[in-house]
């Protein structure tokens, strides 16, 4: 290539790039008063769809909101899809009730409710929180991992004898036989373990869970190693072969 061309091939380029950048601006201009007349346009739909969504949350029953919102974390059929949000198969009736009104009139506190329930759970009316009781507790139960080792061994015997030596009272007592429950007490047969320990701590040390009077008082008499022991054990029962 000889000196010439060169030059003219540098004129070219600086010609045509000035011309982009003038085309580009041209274009940003144009671009954005056309994002803005949309955005107008876009945010009076949405808020015409809002007020629309919102008359229609207040009318959908329990078991659709079941499977439109709360199955998200929770599961369609209440075996949540993580060990960060805790299984609702089978859990006891009166108990998801309690729950529910517990996190809605923001008495149940830990920084996981609010940040969850109170959001997810803040505006259910009694109907929908009755009928959501009802479809949780009428799934298959959630079911644990089978596991053994000495620590479950030991969570096993916290269960069934208590911790003599501290005084705290065994388990089965209120929890039942199998951990399924009963009314106003839950289900914690198949329970995520790392959940099972969470609560606990909150029963343990915070004011978070009032609705919880007994476990307050019981989890004190329960060492850190207790509580790991009695969760993991819980976590490893599969309800059905109960
Ligand atoms: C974005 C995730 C998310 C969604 C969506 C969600 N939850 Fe939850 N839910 C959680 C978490 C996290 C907890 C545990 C809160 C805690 O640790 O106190 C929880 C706890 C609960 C509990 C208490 C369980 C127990 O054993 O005490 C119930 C009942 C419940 N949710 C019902 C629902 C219902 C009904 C919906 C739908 C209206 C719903 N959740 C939507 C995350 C969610
Ligand atoms: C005197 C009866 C009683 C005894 C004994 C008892 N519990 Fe409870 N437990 C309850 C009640 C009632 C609740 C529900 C509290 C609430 O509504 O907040 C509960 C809740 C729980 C929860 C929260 C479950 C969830 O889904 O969030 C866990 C975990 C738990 N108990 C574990 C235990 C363990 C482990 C023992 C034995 C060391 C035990 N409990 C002994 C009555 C009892």
């Amino acid at each position: 290539m000889n000196k010439v061309t060169v030059a003219t091939c540098i004129q070219a380029k600086q010609a045509w790039e000035s011309g982009l950048k003038i085309l580009l601006s041209k274009n940003k201009i144009r671009i954005s008063s056309f994002l803005i007349l949309a955005l107008v346009q876009i945010s009076s739909v949405y808020a015409d769809t809002a007020k629309k969504i919102e008359s229609e949350i207040s009318e959908r029953s329990g078991s659709l909101i079941a499977l439109q919102v709360c199955s998200g974390c929770h599961g369609k059929t209440g075996q949540s899809i993580s060990n960060q949000y805790p299984h609702l198969a089978g859990q006891q009736k009166v108990y998801l009730r309690i729950q529910l009104a517990q996190f809605k009139e923001h008495l149940r506190k830990s920084a996981n409710s609010m940040a969850f329930m109170w959001i997810f759970g803040g505006d259910l009316n009694t109907q929908q929180m009755n009928e959501l009781a009802e479809y949780y507790a009428a799934q298959a139960p959630m079911k644990g991992e089978k596991s053994d080792s000495p620590l479950i061994r030991r969570g096993e015997k916290i269960y069934t004898e208590g911790n003599p030596n501290s005084g705290a009272p065994p388990c089965v007592l209120c929890h039942q036989k199998g951990a399924v429950g009963n009314a106003e007490i839950p289900r914690l047969a198949g329970q995520h373990a790392n959940y099972l320990y969470d609560q606990m701590n909150i029963f343990k040390h915070t004011q978070n869970r009032p609705n919880g009077q007994a476990m307050m008082v019981l989890t004190h008499e329960l060492s850190d190693t207790d509580i790991r022991a009695v969760s993991n054990y819980l976590g490893s029962l599969n309800s059905e072969e109960q």
